[in-house]
């Protein structure tokens, strides 16, 4: 009988999720255009306020105006507190997952209910994840775990692009592996910071299923961008 390898990272398809907070703002739509081309499989859109996390980006108009530039998911990760009151923008902008932290508001259950009650633009339910800092442990999405579409573990403090990798996320992501897969259930891992050609292998190891990446994606400009997204998918 051969060996059943059921959770091999060799046999998951990684995908990748650029973060547009890498991309030149001032092409915004190009950019997105580019990467898609590229083969990209999300875009992955920072939302801060300034108030959750220590830096401002965009919201709900930019990403309006961004959404007939690509037709991959609109990966939205909302960094953002209260978080309730803008859900609905995002959604009528065009999202299709969209990401929050659970210290972002008092009742988790209720905004993952609000989100997955929600109709896409495309007419499908959108999609809710939840996202874990690094000193965020896993106990505080136990109970919510059996119904997200996406659980995101932050490999760098939110707020800013091209930070170091932490380390110490690898464990949670194998974790949050078994745990998922024990429950055979259906949610994504996605790992958000830091992810580069050294630490992607790493990530995928570990049970990483979707790999956000700003500053590995967008390097060198649009030439390079299939050469990026190849290398980070494991590929030469
Ligand atoms: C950090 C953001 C990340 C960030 C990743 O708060 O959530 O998505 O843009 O950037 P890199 O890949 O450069 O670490
Ligand atoms: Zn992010």
């Amino acid at each position: 009988m051969g060996r059943v390898i059921s959770t091999s990272s060799m046999m998951r398809k990684v995908k990748i999720a650029p973060s547009i907070l890498a991309a030149n703002f001032a092409r915004l739509g190009d950019e997105l255009h580019a990467m898609t081309e590229a083969g990209a499989d999300y875009i992955h859109i920072d939302v801060m306020d300034g108030h959750f996390v220590p830096n401002l980006t965009i919201g709900a108009n930019v990403v309006k105006a961004l959404r007939a530039s690509s037709p991959l998911p609109f990966d939205v990760h909302l960094m953002i507190s209260p978080v309730d009151p803008f859900v609905e923008g995002f959604v009528k902008a065009g999202a299709d997952i969209i990401t929050v932290h659970p210290e972002a508001g008092p009742h988790l259950d209720r905004t993952l209910q609000l989100i997955r009650g929600s109709t896409s633009k495309r007419g499908a339910p959108v999609k809710a994840g939840v996202a874990l800092n690094p000193a965020t442990p896993i106990a505080l999405i136990e109970e919510v775990l059996e119904y997200v579409d996406l659980v995101l573990v932050m490999s760098v403090n939110p707020g800013f692009g091209g930070q170091e990798f932490i380390s110490s996320q690898l464990k949670k992501i194998e974790a949050l592996r078994k745990a998922i897969d024990r429950a055979g259930l259906k949610a994504e891992l996605e790992v958000d910071g830091g992810i580069n050609d050294e630490t992607a292998p790493r990530v995928v190891a570990a049970g990483a299923d979707v790999l956000v990446a700003g500053t590995a994606s967008f390097k060198g400009g649009p030439d390079s961008y299939a050469a990026n997204i190849r290398r980070l998918k494991g590929g030469a």
